[in-house]
């Protein structure tokens, strides 16, 4: 099939378009580069031995949109292209709501005047927010969110369950992504975000390549085994496994589904710093901090639905192949 995928130049992006052509799918990808560079194309084509079509644009650009779709056959649309950092979020909260809103808008647009109607989409366990139980379940209601960015993804999956009902013909699938983590085996892809990071694990390798000071591990008291927040790490590599489960599956089921990309399984701050440690031989400094507000203890998935409507399951995604591929990802591609 031939895929537009926006937002293809990115972190999960760029390990899903890996995995597109491997299957023999044919990815366009559509990125401004806000946060990557033109250098992962050659990653991409090194790991893959093919380049993929590359438009430098924005999707807010009707007609770059436009362009595209009449240029190429589009069977489906993979839609990562958004900002997704939480504080900047707060800080800037228009260039949120206009890059992923309107965004999101201006796609579904070009998409519905060029009769391309399948589309899998980023969506966040943020939607849950702080009201919800773990493990979180699909049909549990969604949360309030407690920063512009969590609104964006609850807005975006509202608009896209609104264009199922009037459109019976579209077919959605809304993916709810845990913590993705983790870097290609290759070592020729990972997570290399622009700026400041404000996850955890960007923080765990800017703290291991010496440009931050020191971890701070932001809570303690919960009421969690070790006091540390606990959270679902899905490794990036059986994410992107399942966009080609959610697409196969999408393509033959009109409506919108909704699914968990999760392990099921929650690990600690201080489990995935033990586990980075091993992997790498580096001792972290680090020390413990108060809670970061909006914050939960625990967030991790039910992955009953994923399992078997789409007959995906997380394979890569313990603590150690998790850190082990992330470390190789700092040192072979020279960013320590
Ligand atoms: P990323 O920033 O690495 O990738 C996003 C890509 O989109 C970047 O290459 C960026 O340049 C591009 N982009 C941004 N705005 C654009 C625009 N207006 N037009 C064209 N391109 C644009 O982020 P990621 O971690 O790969 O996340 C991909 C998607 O998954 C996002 O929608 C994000 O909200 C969602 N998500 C990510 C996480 C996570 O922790 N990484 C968790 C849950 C959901
Ligand atoms: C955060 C966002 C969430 C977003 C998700 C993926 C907040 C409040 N939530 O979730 O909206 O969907 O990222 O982008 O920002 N931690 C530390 N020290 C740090 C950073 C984090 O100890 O410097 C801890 C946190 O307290 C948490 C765990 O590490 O327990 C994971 O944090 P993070 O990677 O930011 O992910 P989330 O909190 O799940």
């Amino acid at each position: 099939m031939n895929i537009l995928v926006t937002g293809g130049m990115g972190y999960i992006g760029s390990h899903t378009c890996v995995e597109l052509l491997q299957a023999g799918h044919t990815p366009i990808i559509l990125d401004n580069l806000y946060n990557s560079n033109l250098a992962v194309l050659d990653n991409i084509a090194e790991i893959t031995g093919k380049t993929p079509v590359f438009v430098q644009g924005d999707i807010r650009c009707r007609e770059t949109l436009d362009g595209l779709f009449a240029q190429h056959k589009i069977d489906a649309v993979i839609h990562f292209a958004a900002l997704k950092a939480v504080a900047e979020s707060v800080q800037k909260p228009l260039e949120y709501y206009d890059c992923n809103v309107t965004g999101t808008l201006v796609l579904l647009q070009a998409m519905q005047a060029a009769g391309c109607n399948t589309l899998v989409f980023s969506s966040s366990a943020t939607v849950y927010g702080s009201e919800n139980q773990v493990p979180f379940c699909e049909d549990m209601p969604v949360g309030t969110a407690t920063n512009p960015y969590g609104s964006t993804k609850i807005m975006m999956e509202r608009i896209l369950q609104d264009m199922a009902v009037a459109n019976p013909d579209w077919k959605i699938s809304l993916l709810r992504y845990f913590n993705p983590v983790g870097a290609h085996p290759s070592g020729k892809l990972g997570e290399d975000p622009n700026g400041i990071p404000n996850n955890l694990m960007p923080i765990i390798c800017r703290v291991a390549q010496g440009k931050m000071e020191e971890l701070l591990i932001t809570g303690n008291d919960y009421d969690t085994p070790d006091g540390t927040g606990v959270r679902d790490y899905i490794h990036v590599v059986d994410l992107a496994l399942g966009h080609l489960k959610a697409l196969d599956k999408v393509v033959q089921t009109p409506g919108c589904s909704i699914h968990n990309l999760g392990t099921g399984k929650g690990l600690s701050v201080l489990e995935l710093v033990q586990a980075f440690e091993k992997a790498s031989g580096i001792t972290l400094p680090r020390r413990f901090a108060p809670r970061r507000p909006g914050d939960i203890a625990e967030s991790y998935a039910n992955v009953d639905r994923a399992a078997r409507e789409l007959g995906w399951q997380a394979k890569h995604s313990s603590a150690e192949e998790i850190c082990q591929d992330v470390w190789r990802f700092l040192t072979k591609s020279n960013k320590r």
